[in-house]
């Protein structure tokens, strides 16, 4: 129950397409997706997140897919809630990765990401993703006063049971990679995240990004990535009494699976990593091993 699986969604018809650099993990396409959300369901995790790896061709720099009605989220949550109601929640990214052709998360202008013009197409997203049924949007982008804005936007527009989980605390991380090759931004990245990621030597910049997420409207503190990042779960957990969602990363399961594939650790590492975010205090987990917990736990 303490679990999110995150789901990555591809176009087309009929395929299940498994990622290279993430053994176990797979694209579907939307008439695939009960294959995994009825494991999901079996396991009894009460959410998915969904990422889609959208078509090279419609990237640009504006990132403008991400405000099309009829793009991949926007047909995939439509089609979750008419099979499912509400027997599962579904969660969505707010950010522009997956549709930018340089790969970052906003609009790019000589080499900085702009924050406030950024956000103003983040509120469109957020309205559309609200408007299509899902129940947690999870802005993941970083830039600075969105949770706000997006909170305000919802509100106004009769949104008010839609929950925000920030990702108050994401550290410009080398643990990223998988999951950009997943989405298929990675080749694409121009440069690095740091100008709006946070830089993994501050600790104290996690509470103050965390501070300002809840006065602004934040329901759920994401800490990301998890294992490397354990004393800031802990650390927002005791100062702030909100829930704290822990992601254990693409990068952290790589290695994890393949360690256990090449048998040089033991499968049991997978329980024992899981249980470390619970000990610092996490109150939920967004892990790639969601869909095979009671295999896990067995
Ligand atoms: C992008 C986003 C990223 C992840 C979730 N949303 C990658 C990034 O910031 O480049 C990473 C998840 C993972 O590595 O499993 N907004």
């Amino acid at each position: 129950n303490d679990f999110i699986l995150p789901i990555f969604l591809t176009d087309g018809s009929n395929i299940r397409q498994e990622i290279a650099s993430m053994p176990g993990v797979y694209r579907y396409t939307i008439n695939r997706l009960s294959q995994i959300i009825d494991k999901a369901l079996v396991n009894g995790i009460p959410m998915v997140a969904l990422f889609p790896k959208t078509k090279t061709s419609l990237k640009n720099e504006q990132g403008s897919e991400s405000l099309n009605e009829k793009n991949l989220i926007c047909r995939a949550i439509i089609e979750i809630k008419k099979r499912y109601k509400n027997q599962i929640g579904i969660m969505c990214d707010v950010a522009l990765d997956p549709y930018t052709s340089h790969g970052h998360d906003g609009l790019l202008k000589s080499n900085y990401i702009l924050n406030d013009e950024t956000i103003k197409v983040l509120i469109d997203q957020s309205l559309l993703q609200a408007q299509m049924g899902c129940d947690v949007l999870a802005p993941s982008d970083m830039m600075d006063g969105r949770i706000g804005e997006i909170r305000k936007a919802l509100d106004k527009n009769n949104y008010q049971m839609i929950q925000i989980l920030s990702y108050a605390v994401k550290y410009a991380s080398s643990f990223y990679g998988p999951f950009r090759d997943a989405v298929g931004s990675k080749g694409l990245l121009k440069g690095d995240k740091r100008n709006y990621q946070m830089d993994f030597r501050n600790k104290n910049e996690a509470l103050r990004e965390v501070a300002l997420d809840i006065k602004e409207g934040a329901d759920m503190i994401m800490v990301k990535p998890g294992m490397p990042y354990l004393d800031i779960i802990k650390g927002v957990k005791e100062n702030f009494k909100i829930p704290v969602i822990a992601y254990q990363v693409s990068g952290e399961y790589s290695l994890l699976t393949n360690g256990i594939n090449r048998g040089l650790i033991n499968k049991k590492a997978i329980l024992e990593s899981l249980i470390s975010f619970k000990r610092a205090g996490a109150n939920a987990i967004v892990t790639y091993y969601a869909d095979r917990l009671s295999l896990i736990l067995k």
